[in-house]
């Protein structure tokens, strides 16, 4: 018989025993009072910044009917429900009223969620434009943005961004571009996004604090595009940049590039 095996586990701050007999786990010692206290304090931690989070959402960036539509809209078309949050939409309005923006690009529409957040910072005679390449996707957006009141402002069209974005040159300079659709383009967009904008435009990309950011993650091409893409905005002379965690608990979020003026 095989004599029990007793291995010690060390997760930064967490650690504690793990007792094996012949291959299997028969036992985790739990009988330390302090990693008890700390696995306490983190729990406490996690809760008190989801409620934090949902009182700022409940006050400063509550849904309505319009965007609640895009969202079980989406959802019922068997899309993946990958929007970004309230707080990063009420963000893009931020952004958007800071660069008194009157014409707004977006690549990457999905169930028109961040577009409606965006169509609404516009002032009177403002006008969005969203890429999508999915047109199933793009039909989700336009009954979303109907029923968010914003059709007359915001407008989907329909092909792949790269293909669609050296048409839209006569439509530039864009105030604010936001993008947030596949990953491995990253490099290629902010190419597009830095010709189709003005000195003092903002520039805002999706997801790239998630794997990119973050030490001993897997690489695939969507990661090395958003590293090629931060690296460019972190250096460009053209801008000034930072990556924001500010989704998913803090481990995701926005790249923001200001065009200096
Ligand atoms: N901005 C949306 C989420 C976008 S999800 C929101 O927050 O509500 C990414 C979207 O990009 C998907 O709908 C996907 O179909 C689209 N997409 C993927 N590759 C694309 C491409 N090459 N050109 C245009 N859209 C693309
Ligand atoms: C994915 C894409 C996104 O734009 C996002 O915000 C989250 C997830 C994805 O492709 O998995
Ligand atoms: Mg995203």
């Amino acid at each position: 018989m095989n004599l029990p095996y007793v291995r010690h586990v060390n997760w930064g701050i967490v650690s504690f025993l793990l007792i094996y007999e012949e291959g299997n786990t028969v036992g985790m010692t739990n009988n330390n009072e302090t990693v008890q206290q700390q696995l306490t304090a983190l729990q406490d931690q996690a809760k008190t910044r989801r409620e934090i989070e949902e009182a700022i959402i409940r006050q400063f960036a509550p849904e309505d009917e319009g965007l609640r539509y895009a969202l079980t809209a989406g959802k019922e078309a068997g899309l993946p429900q990958i929007q970004i949050s309230p707080i990063q939409g009420k963000f893009l309005q931020l952004l958007a009223a800071m660069c008194n923006a009157r014409k707004i690009l977006e690549i990457g529409s999905l169930a028109g969620y961040s577009g409606i957040w965006l169509a609404r910072a516009l002032p009177p005679g403002g006008r969005l434009i969203t890429l999508e390449v999915s047109p199933e996707h793009a039909n989700v957006v336009r009954n979303s943005f109907a029923k968010a009141g914003v059709s007359d402002r915001a407008e989907v069209r329909v092909g792949k961004a790269l293909d669609l974005l050296p048409q839209m040159e006569n439509e530039a300079p864009f105030d604010l571009v936001f993008i947030d659709a596949d990953k491995p383009p990253y490099p290629q967009y902010l190419e597009w996004a830095l010709r189709l904008t003005r000195p003092g435009s903002i520039i805002v990309a999706d997801n790239c604090v998630r794997r990119a950011m973050a030490p001993h993650q897997s690489q695939d091409e969507g990661v090395s595009g958003i590293i090629e893409y931060n690296k460019r905005i972190a250096s460009d002379p053209r801008l000034v940049s930072l990556a924001l965690a500010m989704d998913d608990d803090y481990t995701d979020g926005f790249a923001i590039a200001v065009v200096k003026q």
